[in-house]
């Protein structure tokens, strides 16, 4: 029997609710057995995702952010979602250094963090509508179906 699990976190577009996101996120990871490097690498992907939600999808206004969390075995499945200005040009955004914000003290890593830390990432982004990142990482070792 394959183990599945599934959370949702909705909350407010304000930057103390990275932080939260960070956590609750990792607190969610952690039934997966994770190294501690493991659960670094979820909550840096996260953090990134969710302030680019923030700054970029939002910019400042205050609106709601949406994190689906999906557990399939020992894939850890992750969805940031806003419904903000959206991305005209996904590739080019994706690429490391490039950012819209220069003059703001963005360096245009965040999607080459992402990357880095996760073994997939896909953006999906409408003009005008939103954003949703989709991340995935294999975490741990497959757990036992008794331990569930
Ligand atoms: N959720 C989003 N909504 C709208 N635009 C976004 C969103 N996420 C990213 N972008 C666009 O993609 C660009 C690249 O994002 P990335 O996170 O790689 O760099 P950055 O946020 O500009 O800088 P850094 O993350 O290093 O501080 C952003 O400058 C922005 O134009
Ligand atoms: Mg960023």
């Amino acid at each position: 029997m394959s183990y599945a699990n599934e959370m949702k976190l909705e909350f407010d577009s304000r930057s103390c609710n990275e932080g939260f996101a960070r956590v609750a996120v990792a607190a969610f990871v952690t039934q997966l057995n994770p190294t501690l490097e493991e659960v670094a690498d979820v909550k840096t992907a996260i953090s990134e995702a969710v302030t680019n939600s923030i700054l970029h999808g939002y910019e400042g206004k205050i609106c709601k952010i949406l994190i689906e969390c999906f557990i399939d075995g020992n894939e850890f499945i992750i969805h940031v979602i806003d419904h903000g200005r959206g991305i005209e040009d996904v590739k080019k955004a994706m690429e490391p250094l490039f950012t819209t914000k220069p003059d703001s003290e963005r360096s245009g890593m965040g999607f080459a963090f992402m990357e880095a830390f996760m073994d997939e990432v896909k953006v999906e982004s409408t003009v005008g509508e939103g954003t949703r990142v989709i991340m995935k990482k294999k975490i741990g070792r497959p757990r036992s179906e008794y331990e569930i």
